[in-house]
């Protein structure tokens, strides 16, 4: 298996070398999507993690047997990542994948399916800080420089998975071709946790009772995932993930960390 190198490109984009091959991205755009599957859709560091959390335990029923022994990776794979086929090979169904595929290389293998694909999205500069502190954290990212250096590579796509603003755009104006897309945001999620759930749930036709509401809220919030081995990253080796420098599970905030970073306390 031939990993990417940092120069690398694939769509015009560079990928994590430790995770992504070029047969693993040819397999994420040639996939062959069932009606029942669900794809989370995200740019990175936008609440990815959170709702695959809150999508398994929507079709446990908020059971959180399945959330707190499996990984996320191994029940929610990213499909352009080089394990996807053999996470996908236990045919556990209904099948939930995720990606942070920019639009333009999925196109073609979503045109037609009624597979359910959920976008969240979150405000940039969120995701600017907490996508600077992974790369720290990340030892499969890039070091990056000072947090300004950062800021101009992330505003001018010069990063890992591209633009943010691409993403966005690509993902959102795809809602013409896309029969079942359902946006929210991270920010949308932090409001009202209850709501989100309700309104993934009916998203996928798997309407709870108030119980099974209640018990799903509880496993996704940010303190009952921040202990969760199965979502923290904790059981990701430390030459991979440098857990002395950081955490996964960061501060899980709305706009606010970033006043912390007075360049990007501008205007977007
Ligand atoms: P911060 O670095 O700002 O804390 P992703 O899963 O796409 O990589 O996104 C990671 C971000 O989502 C991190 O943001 C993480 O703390 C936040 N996050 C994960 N679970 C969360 C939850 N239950 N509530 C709030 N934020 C959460």
């Amino acid at each position: 298996m031939s990993r990417l190198d940092v120069t690398e490109t694939f769509h015009g984009l560079t990928w994590p070398g430790h995770l992504h091959t070029q047969d693993s991205l040819n397999y994420a755009t040639n996939f062959k999507f069932k009606d029942s599957d669900t794809l989370i859709v995200t740019y990175p560091k936008s609440g990815t993690t959170w709702i695959q959390e809150v999508v398994t335990l929507i079709y446990n029923r908020g059971d959180p047997t399945v959330s707190q022994t499996v990984p996320n990776w191994a029940r929610a794979p990213w499909l352009e990542q080089y394990y996807c086929p053999e996470v996908l090979s236990s045919g556990r169904e209904p099948r939930i994948l995720t990606t942070h595929m920019p639009y333009s290389a999925l196109a073609q293998a979503l045109e037609g399916s009624k597979a359910k694909v959920i976008y969240v999205g979150r405000n940039p500069r969120d995701v600017a800080v907490s996508s600077y502190h992974f790369c720290h954290f990340a030892n499969f990212m890039p070091t990056p420089g000072s947090f300004q250096e950062y800021l101009n590579d992330f505003l001018q796509g010069k990063v890992h998975f591209g633009s943010w603003f691409d993403h966005v755009k690509g993902w959102t104006d795809a809602k013409e071709d896309i029969k079942n897309l359902f946006f929210i945001t991270y920010e949308e999620m932090k409001e009202d946790l209850q709501g989100t759930i309700k309104r993934v749930s009916t998203f996928l036709q798997c309407p709870l009772v108030e119980e099974e509401i209640t018990r799903t809220e509880e496993q996704c919030s940010f303190s009952k995932m921040k202990n969760n081995p199965m979502v923290n990253y904790t059981l990701v080796p430390v030459e991979i993930l440098n857990h002395s420098s950081g955490k996964f599970m960061r501060k899980g905030e709305t706009c606010g960390d970033r006043l912390n970073h007075r360049y990007l306390n501008v205007k977007l």
